[in-house]
């Protein structure tokens, strides 16, 4: 059966929450590989919203929903987020939640270096969510990282604990972070060791066994190809892998698991946190897109950067992650607007360059090249077929199709669950 994989092709908050939501309906399983709770997944089902940040966004309709190994995972956080939507009527048990026995655990020291240092950083600042997601990532691959298998082995964990304090008790002590004992973190762990206990399964053997029944998967990406910690715009990222290709190692199915690529991609730009930003509009229109389109962070309540579309920066999230297909969303914060700019290349100095550098100086000084299109008077919103869309909207699509080197197969016209111009299936490969 096809499997679809879901990423974000900007810097994140393209819609991706709805996007699993509305895809979930016609899959079994639902896996997030990367990331922590530093994402806010939004999804909107009538008269109810629901805000993940761990959770799968395959739990709203019933689905086995997996945390991979490739996750960071604040288990308090966690807790708090079931309870909080077990309060909206969904129920989440280990028949429908597996977490990976081999994820990390994000601690309160991660936060507390998290925003230790962001505080110090002043002007540069990466503007993390402060969730500690940075921190949990170099322990993990500075092999200090406590697990959710160690959990239940307190003399393992002894040892664990103190190389994890002799790495961190510098650190702390530098920032002047009041001092951690391995008497208070044992003290953490016996708390949450027995209400994490009943979710813990090898991730990978569940995934493998569903797969092997001819159940169809979703691979849901949590942030995004320009916030990925090799591909985006480095240092102002996040610490994971966020491509398509993580869905394979984050989650323990292999290299060809993943299927077909879908990225979501917002018909503007945002971002949020510190970096460069080529379309970014600091002008009454950006004002606009920003109300229009409520962009205000999910879980941290922060207000995204906003600007014109960047056709460059989605072209080379399609080549990077291997999207076959895009889902379009929010066309219809666009409404209204005499004319819409696309980049579609970049000046550079003297030169024209069709990508973005890598380099920081190259990306903070590119210039975008814009081609101007005509706008739409007429509203979009809850629009659900392609012929119901003005005519300038459909070009507007269609023009960002031959840019990106993608063909749309959806575009989105409301958070509403519905509110869909199906083009092409994704399921159908
Ligand atoms: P994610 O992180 O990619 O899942 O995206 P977020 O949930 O952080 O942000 C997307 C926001 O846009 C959410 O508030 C969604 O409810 C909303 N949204 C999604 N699709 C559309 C759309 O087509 N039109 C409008 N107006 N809002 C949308
Ligand atoms: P979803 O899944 C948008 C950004 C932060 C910051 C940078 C590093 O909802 O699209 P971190 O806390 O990860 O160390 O912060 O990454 N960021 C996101 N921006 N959407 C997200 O997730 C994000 N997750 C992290 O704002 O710039
Ligand atoms: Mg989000």
């Amino acid at each position: 059966m096809a499997n679809v994989t879901v990423i974000g092709a900007q810097w994140g908050d393209e819609g991706k929450g709805k996007v699993i939501d509305w895809l979930a309906d016609r899959a079994d399983v639902v896996v997030r590989f990367q990331g922590g709770n530093n994402a806010g997944h939004t999804i909107v089902v009538g008269n109810s919203t629901y805000k993940f940040a761990l959770l799968p966004s395959g739990v709203v309709q019933g689905k086995l929903s997996i945390i991979g190994n490739g996750v960071v995972v604040d288990p308090w956080a966690l807790l708090d987020e079931i309870e909080r939507v077990r309060a909206q009527g969904l129920s989440i048990t280990p028949e429908v939640l597996v977490l990976a026995d081999n994820a990390c655990l994000v601690l309160p020291m991660h936060r507390d270096l998290d925003m230790a240092r962001e505080a110090r950083a002043g002007a540069g600042k990466i503007g993390t969510t402060g969730r500690g997601i940075g921190p949990a990532y170099e322990d993990k691959v500075g092999r200090r990282a406590i697990r959710f298998c160690d959990l239940g082995d307190e003399t393992a964990l002894a040892t664990k604990i103190e190389r994890l304090l002799a790495h961190h008790a510098p650190l702390r002590q530098g920032l002047d972070l009041p001092e951690v004992t391995p008497d208070s973190l044992m003290a953490l762990f016996a708390e949450i060791a027995p209400k994490v206990a009943p979710y813990l399964k090898p991730a990978w053997r569940v995934l493998d066994a569903a797969m092997k029944d001819g159940r169809r998967v979703l691979f849901e990406g949590a942030q995004a190809t320009m916030l990925d910690v090799d591909h985006g715009t480095y240092p102002f990222v996040t610490s994971s892998n966020t491509v398509a290709g993580q869905a394979a190692t984050g989650s323990g199915a292999g290299p060809d698991a993943g299927g077909y690529v879908l990225g979501i991609v917002k018909a503007y730009t945002t971002r949020v946190g510190e970096g460069p930003f080529p379309c970014e509009l600091t002008d009454e229109i950006g004002e606009r897109l920003g109300v229009r389109g409520h962009e205000f962070g999910t879980n941290t309540g922060r207000k995204r950067r906003c600007g014109w579309f960047d056709a460059v920066l989605v072209r080379q999230s399609v080549t990077i992650s291997g999207v076959k297909g895009v889902v379009l969303t929010k066309l219809d914060v666009l409404d209204g607007l005499q004319t819409l700019k696309v980049c579609t290349a970049y000046r550079l100095g003297d030169r024209v360059v069709d990508y973005l550098p890598a380099g920081l100086r190259d990306q903070a000084s590119v210039e975008p090249i814009y081609e101007v299109l005509e706008g739409w008077r007429e509203n979009t919103h809850g629009v659900r077929s392609w012929d119901a869309l003005p005519a300038t909207a459909q070009a507007y699509v269609r023009r960002i199709e031959a840019l990106i080197g993608a063909r749309v197969d959806v575009v989105t016209t409301s958070p509403e669950r519905e509110d869909i111009i199906l083009i092409r299936d994704p399921y159908e490969g």
